[in-house]
C-alpha cells in the first residue's frame, strides 16, 4: 500500500472515531402507543430513527413505594406484551446501539403535592433503601437485557414564578418579608449527599457487569440544590441537561414566555437557560465530555386573549394551556408535526389567511422560535414556541462548540416519525445529527 492510501484510511479512521465519540441519546416514550391517529407510535416506526442514535432510552419504569424497587410502570404493555424485550431486541439489527432503562422522568406520579414523588427521596434515604432500589434496578436492567440505567430522578422542582394584581402583590412583599419564601425540600442537602452515595453504590454494583450508568437532569429541578457535579460525574457514564421547559403552561398559565431558551435574556432569572446549565455543569467539575445537552422535540402551547396584545413578542399575559392536539391528547403540548402542519406558508400569509399561524424565527439563534394566531371569531388564539430543524441544530452546534458529549432528543416519538411536515422522517433529529 502506498503511503498515501494510508494516510487517507488512517484519516477515514480519525473520523469516524471522532464522530463516534458524539453521542445522539434518543429517548423513547413508551407511552406513545396509547396515543390517537397519526400519533400513535409502534416500534416500527422507531427503526429509521435509530440510524442515527448511539444511544436509546426507554422511559418510564417507577419505583414501588411498598418496597423501593424498581417496577416497570406499564406492566401489561412492557412485560406481557414483551415491548421490554422487542425493544432490546433491536441491537440485533443496530449492534452499536446502546439501550437504557429510564427511571422516573416526571411519569411515576406517587401522591399529591408536596408528597408527590415523596417516594424518590424515601428510596435515598437509607442504605437498605437504596440497596433494595439498586437490586431490582440491576435484575430487571440484566433480565431484559438492557445495558444499563438512566436515573431521570424526580427530585422536587422548583416553585415557579408567579403573577399577581399589583393589589396582591403588596401583600405578598409583606409576607415574604415576614416568613420569607417557603422551603420546597427542607432536607435538600441531606439528599444531595445522599444522591451521590445513591450513584456510587449502582456504579459499584454495575461495574461488575460493565452496565451503563446515565444521570437525567429533569426541567426544573434545580442542580445547584441536588446535585454535586464534582462528585456524581465520576460514576456516571454520561448526564443529560433536560434544559428546556423553563416556562411550561402548567407551571405558568398567567405568562407565556420561552420554554428553552440557549442563552439569558433581559430581565428574566439567570439560571432558567441551556447555558447556564451547562455552566453550572462544567464550572462545578464535571467533565465537557460527560454533559448531554438534551433538545425537546414539542412545542409549548398556550391560549392568547385579548391580553395578549398583537405582536406575540414574549413575556406575554396569557389565558392558560392551549386546546390540546389531536395526536397526543395534552393541554398545552404539541408534537412537532402538530406545530408545522399548523404553519401558515408564505402564500398563505399574503393572502391574508388567519386559520394558521404565524411564524417568528430568532435571527439571534439564541432564544428560539415561535407561531401565533390571534384570537378572532370563534377561532381561539395560540402563542406556541418550539424547536424547529434549525432551532434544533443551533443547539447540537453549541453542543459541538462547547466540546460536550453529544446532544439527547427528547423524544424522538414526538418528532416527525411519519414525514408528514416536509417528506422526511425526523427532521429534528437529523437536523441536530447532521450538526453535531
Ligand atoms: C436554584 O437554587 C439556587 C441556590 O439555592 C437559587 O439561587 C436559584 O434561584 C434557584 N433557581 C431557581 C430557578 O429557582
Amino acid at each position: 500500500m502506498d503511503t498515501l492510501k494510508v494516510l487517507v484510511l488512517a484519516l477515514f479512521a480519525l473520523a469516524s472515531y471522532t464522530k463516534a465519540e458524539n453521542k445522539v441519546v434518543c429517548y423513547y416514550d413508551s407511552r406513545s402507543i396509547l396515543r390517537a391517529g397519526q400519533g400513535k407510535f409502534d416500534l416500527s416506526f422507531l427503526e429509521p430513527a435509530l440510524q442515527f442514535c448511539s444511544h436509546l432510552v426507554y422511559g418510564y419504569a417507577g419505583i414501588n413505594p411498598d418496597n423501593n424497587k424498581l417496577v416497570p410502570l406499564n406492566e401489561q404493555f412492557d412485560i406481557t406484551q414483551e415491548n421490554y424485550r422487542h425493544v432490546t431486541d433491536l441491537k440485533r439489527r443496530f449492534p452499536g446501539l446502546r439501550i437504557l432503562l429510564s427511571v422516573g422522568g416526571g411519569n411515576d406520579v406517587s401522591g399529591e403535592g408536596s408528597e408527590k414523588n415523596m417516594i424518590y427521596r424515601t428510596v435515598i434515604e437509607s442504605v437498605d433503601h437504596r440497596l433494595a432500589f439498586i437490586n431490582s434496578a440491576k435484575d430487571i436492567v440484566k433480565h431484559y437485557g438492557f445495558d444499563g440505567l438512566d436515573l431521570a430522578w424526580e427530585f422536587p422542582e422548583t416553585k415557579p414564578k408567579k403573577i399577581h394584581s399589583s393589589f396582591k402583590k403588596f401583600f405578598i412583599n409583606i409576607k415574604h418579608k415576614i416568613v420569607g419564601e417557603s422551603v420546597v425540600d427542607e432536607n435538600a442537602e441531606q439528599h444531595k449527599e445522599q444522591f451521590i452515595a445513591l450513584v456510587r453504590e449502582l456504579r459499584n454494583s454495575f461495574r461488575h457487569d460493565g452496565l451503563l450508568l446515565s444521570l437525567s437532569v429533569l426541567p426544573n429541578v434545580n442542580s445547584t440544590v441536588y446535585y454535586d457535579p464534582r462528585q456524581i460525574s465520576p460514576n456516571v457514564d454520561f448526564v443529560i441537561l433536560h434544559a428546556y421547559d423553563f416556562y411550561t403552561p402548567e407551571r405558568n398559565p398567567k405568562e407565556a414566555d420561552y420554554p428553552a431558551p440557549l442563552y439569558e435574556l433581559l430581565d428574566r432569572k439567570p439560571d432558567e437557560n441551556g447555558d447556564y446549565q451547562v455552566r453550572y455543569w462544567l464550572q462545578n467539575g464535571c467533565p465537557n465530555n460527560k454533559i448531554v445537552f438534551g433538545i425537546p422535540t414539542y412545542g409549548r402551547a398556550w391560549k392568547m386573549d385579548d391580553d395578549s396584545g398583537l405582536t406575540g413578542v414574549p413575556p406575554l399575559p396569557i389565558d392558560g394551556p392551549a386546546e390540546a392536539g389531536a395526536y397526543t391528547a395534552e393541554p398545552g403540548l404539541l408534537s412537532y408535526p402538530e406545530i408545522c402542519t399548523k404553519i401558515a406558508t408564505p402564500n398563505e400569509i399574503r393572502a391574508g389567511y388567519l386559520g394558521k399561524l404565524r411564524k417568528v424565527n430568532d435571527p439571534t439563534k439564541r432564544y428560539g422560535t415561535y407561531a401565533f394566531r390571534l384570537p378572532k371569531d370563534d377561532k381561539e388564539g395560540i402563542w406556541v414556541a418550539f424547536e424547529d430543524p434549525d432551532t434544533a441544530g443551533q443547539k447540537a452546534s453549541y453542543a459541538k462548540a462547547k466540546g460536550l458529549g453529544g446532544i439527547a432528543i427528547v423524544d424522538v416519538t414526538l418528532d416527525d416519525f411519519r414525514g408528514l411536515c416536509s417528506g422526511d422522517k425526523y427532521p429534528l433529529l437529523r437536523a441536530a445529527r447532521y450538526r453535531l
